[in-house]
């Protein structure tokens, strides 16, 4: 694999966070050269367009694209970037881990949680039609092809890991058909695994069982709203969206982000967190076999975090975030 990846410099805090998130990679070594492009609503108000055409080619050159948060607007307006990239190139595994980190205080300890949401169907591919003025439709799409190879991914990473169950997360009491359907491709693909326990559970009894008893849980595997949303909350329970890293994996590409957005209400402030980022940086390291590097730059975070000197706004400090970003470096 080749040491180019592409970046998207996306919009809000993305730029900030982009910039703090390279600075450490150069200095740990990562050996990377960067195909860097502005994306995004900032980058279609100066130049037309939301994603230039040489951003889109260079990752389908390099494969690897470190992806900044994009603004999408609410109700109206162009169509999601990001749903967009996951469905041109397939990105049909969005791998979500939320892991307690001992110096970040939140109401529960050892949370070890990863999520496996299908990115690509489901009502999140935004499916919809006016009917008539008063009523709209939105098409919900489950396919046994995009729930199997899910499925199968989560069971496989389970298998990897030595993780001990997967719980398939749907509604198939009230969207018998759509969800029936995942949850028996669920049962289907986990007689493949006999060592890995599988169970299933209703998605308003896991957002429960997530704030009462989120231990229960290990490998999660479920459709793309529920994902969204859930994944949100695992980010609650270990301190928030400045730390919930991930990647979006398909046949040849992949991409990694941090699962919080461009965060408008701090945007050009200098307060974002970014460590979110940095490690889904670190799940791209991975991804390329450079897994030296991201122990080292994982290491140098929880001694961050660990000292508690330097931490920003959202954990409770009162670092900016090029100050959290040069701890880090003199950490490696
Ligand atoms: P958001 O994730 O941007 O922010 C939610 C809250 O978390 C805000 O209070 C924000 O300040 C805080 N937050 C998020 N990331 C943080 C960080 N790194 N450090 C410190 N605090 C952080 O969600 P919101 O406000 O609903 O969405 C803003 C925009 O982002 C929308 O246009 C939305 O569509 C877009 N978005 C883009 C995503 C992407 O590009 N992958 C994902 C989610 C939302």
């Amino acid at each position: 694999m080749s040491d180019t990846i592409t970046v998207f410099k996306g919009d809000g805090i993305g730029p900030e966070i982009t910039d703090a998130v390279l600075k450490i990679l150069d200095a740990a070594g990562a050996g990377l050269t960067y195909e860097i492009f502005s994306v995004g609503e900032a980058e279609y108000e100066a130049h037309g367009e939301l994603i230039p055409a040489e951003g889109l080619a260079s990752f389908e050159r390099t494969k690897v694209l470190l992806k900044s948060p994009i603004t999408t607007p609410v109700g109206k307006g162009f169509r999601s970037l990001n749903v967009m990239m996951r469905k041109k190139y397939d990105l049909y595994a969005n791998i979500r881990p939320a892991k307690s980190n001992s110096a970040v205080k939140t109401p529960f300890d050892n949370v070890d949680i990863v999520m496996f949401r299908e990115n690509t169907e489901d009502l999140y591919a935004g499916v919809e039609e006016m009917v008539d003025e008063n009523t709209a439709h939105s098409i919900k799409i489950i396919t046994r092809k995009c729930s199997e190879r899910i499925i199968r991914d989560a069971f496989a990473y389970a298998a990897r890991q030595g993780r001990r169950k997967v719980t398939c997360v749907h509604k198939a009491n009230i969207m018998k058909l759509s969800d029936g359907l995942f949850r028996d491709v669920f049962y289907e693909v986990s007689k493949e695994y006999p060592g890995i326990e599988a169970e299933d559970k209703i998605v308003d009894n896991v957002a429960m069982q997530l704030v009462m008893k989120p231990w229960q849980f290990d490998v999660m595997v479920t459709e793309n709203l529920y994902g969204d949303i859930l994944s949100d909350l695992t980010s609650g329970l270990i301190g928030g969206l400045g730390l919930l890293p991930s990647s979006n994996l398909g046949c040849g590409y992949a991409m990694f982000e941090a699962v919080h957005g461009s965060a408008p209400d701090i945007a050009g402030k200098g307060i974002a967190n970014p460590t979110a980022f940095l490690w889904s940086a670190c799940m791209m390291l991975e991804h390329m076999g450079k897994t030296d590097c991201a122990a080292k730059i994982r290491k140098a975070v929880d001694e961050v975090l660990a000292q508690g000197t330097v931490k920003t706004p959202d954990l409770g400090g009162t670092a900016s975030t090029t100050e959290y970003q040069e701890a880090i470096i003199k950490h490696l």
